[in-house]
Order: structure tokens, then sequence, then C-alpha cells
């Protein structure tokens, strides 16, 4: 049965402004009358935020990329039946920081390539893309700086580098041409209110086609 409801996740490397702009964006659609959601990943429902703290924080070797798919996957399954999922059939719009497209690129690219196993348990336990994607795109040396000035304890994925992030906003280019009829590209390397601008429009566009 397909839900009433609008999914919109937002993808990009760490620092590119998409907590900045899910935040925007939800008062902004709010303003026009859209009862909206703003969850997150990992995280987003209680048991998904206890898998958050397992992953995000400790050594950047602390789990092999094949137990990280596993950890992503299953908080992503208790936040998809308690939070999103309930959302959709209630007809809201649900913006989502990060989806299934992180573990595509972060676990499936990152070390190694393990995207099939990605797909296949995504296939398997999750078998829900978003409506539309907004790839915020990013220099990833600004966008490391801008993460690192952030200074949190949930380090462990910038701490894999520079060199991570490159190969990140690559992959994210790519995947938005695999799935070009979800994602929408947007240049983050502008004013906060330029991108929102962009953002907004963009959505806009997209429910109203709907
Ligand atoms: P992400 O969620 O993608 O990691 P954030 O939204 O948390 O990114 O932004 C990272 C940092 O950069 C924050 O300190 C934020 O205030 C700042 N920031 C966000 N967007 C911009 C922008 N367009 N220009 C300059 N700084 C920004
Ligand atoms: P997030 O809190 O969005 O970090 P940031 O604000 O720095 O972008 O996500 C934390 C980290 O989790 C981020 O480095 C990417 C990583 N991540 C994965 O590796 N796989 C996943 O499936 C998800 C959702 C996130």
């Amino acid at each position: 049965m397909k839900s009433q409801g609008f999914f919109i996740s937002f993808e990009g490397i760490d620092g590119s402004g998409k907590s900045t702009q899910t935040k925007i964006l939800k008062e902004s659609l709010e303003a026009l009358g859209y009862d909206v959601i703003l969850t997150r990943e990992p995280g987003g429902s209680p048991g998904a935020e206890e898998i958050r703290a397992l992953v995000l924080q400790g050594d950047p070797d602390r789990w092999s990329a094949q137990t990280e798919i596993l950890l992503f996957t299953a908080a992503r399954r208790d936040h998809l039946e308690r939070t999103i999922q309930p959302a959709l059939d209630a007809g809201k719009v649900v913006i989502c920081d990060r989806f299934a497209d992180s573990t595509r690129m972060y676990q499936g690219l990152s070390r190694g390539d393990l995207r099939d196993a990605v797909d296949q348990l995504h296939a398997l336990m999750i078998g829900i893309e978003p409506d539309l994607t907004v790839l915020i795109d990013m220099d990833p040396a600004e966008g490391l700086s801008r993460a690192l000035s952030r200074n949190t304890v949930e380090e462990r994925f910038e701490d894999f580098g520079e060199s991570l992030q490159v190969a990140m906003r690559k992959g994210f280019l790519a995947l938005a041409e695999e799935f070009d009829d979800r994602f929408v590209v947007i240049d983050g390397a502008r004013q906060i209110d330029q991108v929102a601008a962009d953002v907004l429009a963009q959505t806009r566009a997209r429910l109203d086609a709907r």
C-alpha cells in the first residue's frame, strides 16, 4: 500500500550542513501548513539511539565494516518500525538526516566493496527508499573542518580523516546519478539561507508534483 506521507532524506559528507538545513526545511514546510517530523540516523527511536552511541564513539577500528552494516541496519529497522512508518501512515512529511544511502557509502564503499551486502540486507530488512533525497555537496576539507569545530564525542567517522571524506563525496555524487529519479544535488558551499532557499524550492516542486 502506498503511504500518504512524503519521505525526504538528507545526505552528504560530515559537516556539509545537513542538520542545519533539515531544521530550516522543517520550519519552512510547517509554515506552509505541512505536518512534519524531523528525525535522524543513526537514531530516531529510543533503541536506535542506543545503537548510535555504539557506532559513533570510540576508536575508528572498534567495528569492522561488516559489523557496522548489521548495527546500522538494526538501528534503521527499529527507527522505521517505530518512527518513520507510523508518521508516513499518518500522512506526515518525514525529514530524515541520513538514511540508507549513508550505509551504501560509509559501509559499502569505505573499507572495500561491500555495496552488494548493504543492498541485500536493505532489501531484506528495510525495503523502502525516500521519495526525495537531498544531497548537500561540499568540499571535503571544508566539511571536515566544520564538522571537527563542533567538538563532540561522536567523531569516530571524522577520525578516519579527509581521504574518507573525499571518497564519500565522490561516491555520493555517483549515487545521485544512479538514483536520479529521487536525488537532487545542492551546492552546500554558500550562505545558509541561499542553500535553504534552494532546498525549499526543490522540495516544494516534488511535493506539488506527487
Ligand atoms: P552536518 O549535519 O552535515 O554534519 P551541520 O549542519 O551540523 O552539518 O553543520 C556543520 C557546521 O557548519 C555547524 O557548525 C554549522 O553551523 C556550520 N554550517 C552549516 N551550514 C553552513 C554554511 N552554509 N556556511 C557556513 N557554515 C555552515
Ligand atoms: P551524523 O550524526 O549525521 O554526522 P554528521 O553530522 O557529522 O554528518 O552521522 C554520524 C556518522 O555516522 C557519519 O560520520 C556517517 C556515519 N554513518 C554511517 O557510517 N552509516 C550510516 O548508515 C549512517 C546513517 C551514518
